[in-house]
């Protein structure tokens, strides 16, 4: 499967922080956000990832992960010239995606807790149809929002609804089998101009194709598009950091656990850092 992050937006919310830095460089704590939706792409078993986004911030992503051959993975890089929609990331990946299946995750979007991990891995084995991720939220309006009948089958998606029919969010982590990229060319921008993801999960559903997993409430999931959000991811993964000494979406240590890098290999990244991070990834090794 294909991984694919979207990483680029207008970042509105978060000007002025955002009028020159692309959002999924700010830091989250100890790494950049972008970090935390890569390393959700990896604990899916996903190693080829493309990331996009707007071609004044495609460099600096470029010079942050190269060709991600140091991880064992394999990153492409692709331009949006202007953010008209998440759903516009499988027309621009086109060439990637070729045969595949695919999955894409929002770069600012951070996963974390009991149960992810087995769920995003699940999710990545899918052969057709789509399978997309919701968890509870207080404020379902601000989101797309799935109501799921007895089963957990889904009856109805809707995009930031003044009426929530559940308290489902669904994060921004998705999973679609090849016809996502036929799809994407058949819907029609929204209002608000853009190509939703809402409209391609639409159309699996009226397909009767869409599956649902539902995040356990051990599991927690961040968006860090606001002010508040973003400090509180961080302040999220600087309490859990410190209280466990694991560090959360280190991608060196990802890479390493799954093999796709040794040992030799991840001590040599550590030896690019000269603080903390290389003390980690040192103890990684003798530790376990
Ligand atoms: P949003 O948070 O919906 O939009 P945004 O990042 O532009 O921020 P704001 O609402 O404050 O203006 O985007 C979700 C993620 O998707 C985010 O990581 C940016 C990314 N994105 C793109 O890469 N291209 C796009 O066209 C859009 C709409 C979003």
């Amino acid at each position: 499967m294909l991984g694919i992050i979207m990483a680029g937006g207008k970042g509105t919310r978060l000007h002025p922080i955002t009028r020159s830095v692309s959002k999924q460089l700010l830091p989250v704590y100890d790494k950049p956000l972008i970090y935390y939706p890569i390393s959700a792409l990896m604990l899916a078993n996903i190693r080829r990832i493309v990331i996009i986004s707007d071609p004044e911030s495609l460099p600096a992503y470029k010079q942050l992960f190269g060709d991600g051959s140091n991880l064992g993975l394999q990153f492409e890089y692709e331009e949006q010239a202007e953010p008209k929609g998440i759903a516009q990331a499988f027309l621009i990946a086109e060439k990637f995606i070729g045969q595949e299946n695919c999955a894409l995750a929002l770069g600012d979007n951070i996963f974390y807790g009991a149960g992810v991990t087995g769920l995003l891995q699940e999710a990545s084995e899918l052969v057709s149809g789509a399978n997309i991720v919701a968890h509870q939220v207080n404020d379902p309006h601000r989101f797309g929002v799935v109501e799921l009948d007895a089963q957990g089958a889904p009856i109805s998606i809707e995009e930031k609804p003044e009426n929530p029919k559940s308290n489902l969010a669904v994060t921004g982590i998705y999973f679609y089998d090849n016809k996502v990229v036929d799809i994407a060319k058949s819907i029609t921008p929204s209002a608000r101009g853009e190509l939703e993801i809402t409209s391609i999960n639409e159309h699996y559903l009226a397909l009767g194709e869409l599956k649902v997993s539902k995040l356990g409430r051990g599991a927690a999931w961040l968006d860090a598009g606001t002010f508040d959000s973003l400090l509180e991811a961080a302040q999220l993964v600087q309490a859990i950091e410190r209280r466990q000494g694991f560090k959360i979406a280190c991608l060196e240590e990802i890479a390493w656990r799954k093999n796709y890098i040794d040992t030799d290999q991840l001590l040599s990244l550590a030896d690019k850092y000269a603080n903390s991070y290389q003390t980690y990834l040192r103890s990684i090794v003798s530790l376990g």
